[in-house]
């Protein structure tokens, strides 16, 4: 985990480029492109301060609903706030693995951005208390940046979703807006 609270360079880094620019105009598009209909129940895991959320909330109709699940106090605290116009989120704060919740409850699973910071021992137990929270065919999406040293490699995330039971409908790479490599899935419960 970050330190908590972060450092004062990761908020105001996460204030004015991840809420004020990625999260009005990069966000959006990867949302639509999810295909969602509104009425989803939808998990995002690693939440941080709201970026997604926000326009996650935004897709989902009154029918949807949004768990925020956040493990730092400072960033779901900060989405809290944020998003307090929205009627339809939940804010779960604490390591996913330790946590008990529902399991076979959601519709979708976000994972934008986290998987990445995870330490590489432990994202296995993640992903599989991820799947665990998914409904029999809800769907896993994933995104993470590809960068050695600083993301993980399409690979890892195929092997990961593999033993952790979900099936894969659709993988690949593409360049970001900042010109580095970015890793998205697609993956399905069966079971
Ligand atoms: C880079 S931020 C991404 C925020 C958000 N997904 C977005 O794209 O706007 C990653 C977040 O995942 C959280 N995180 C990391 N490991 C976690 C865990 N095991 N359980 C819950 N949250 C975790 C971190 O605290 C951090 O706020």
């Amino acid at each position: 985990m970050e330190n908590d609270p972060p450092p004062f360079a990761r908020i105001i880094e996460e204030e004015l480029i991840d809420y004020r620019i990625r999260s009005r105009f990069y966000h959006p598009d990867y949302v639509k492109g999810l295909g969602l209909s509104g009425t989803e129940r939808v998990l995002e895991f690693g939440s941080g301060g709201g970026c997604m959320s926000r326009v996650l909330a935004h897709t989902l109709s009154s029918v949807g609903f949004l768990s925020c699940v956040e493990i730092s106090p400072y960033w779901i605290e900060k989405a809290r706030q944020r998003l307090k116009i929205f009627t339809n989120i939940e804010y779960l704060q604490g390591d996913i693995t330790r946590m008990t919740i529902h399991e076979n409850r959601y519709d979708a699973v976000i994972v934008h951005f986290v998987l990445h910071d995870v330490e590489p021992t432990a994202r296995i137990d993640v992903v599989s208390a991820l799947a665990k929270c998914l409904r029999p065919e809800g769907t896993l999406f994933i995104r993470e940046p590809a960068k050695p040293g600083h993301g993980m490699p399409l690979s890892e995330i195929r092997a990961l979703m593999r033993d952790a039971g979900l099936r894969e409908i659709h993988t690949g790479c593409t360049k970001s807006w900042q010109r580095t490599w970015i890793c998205e899935g697609t993956f399905k419960k069966s079971w």
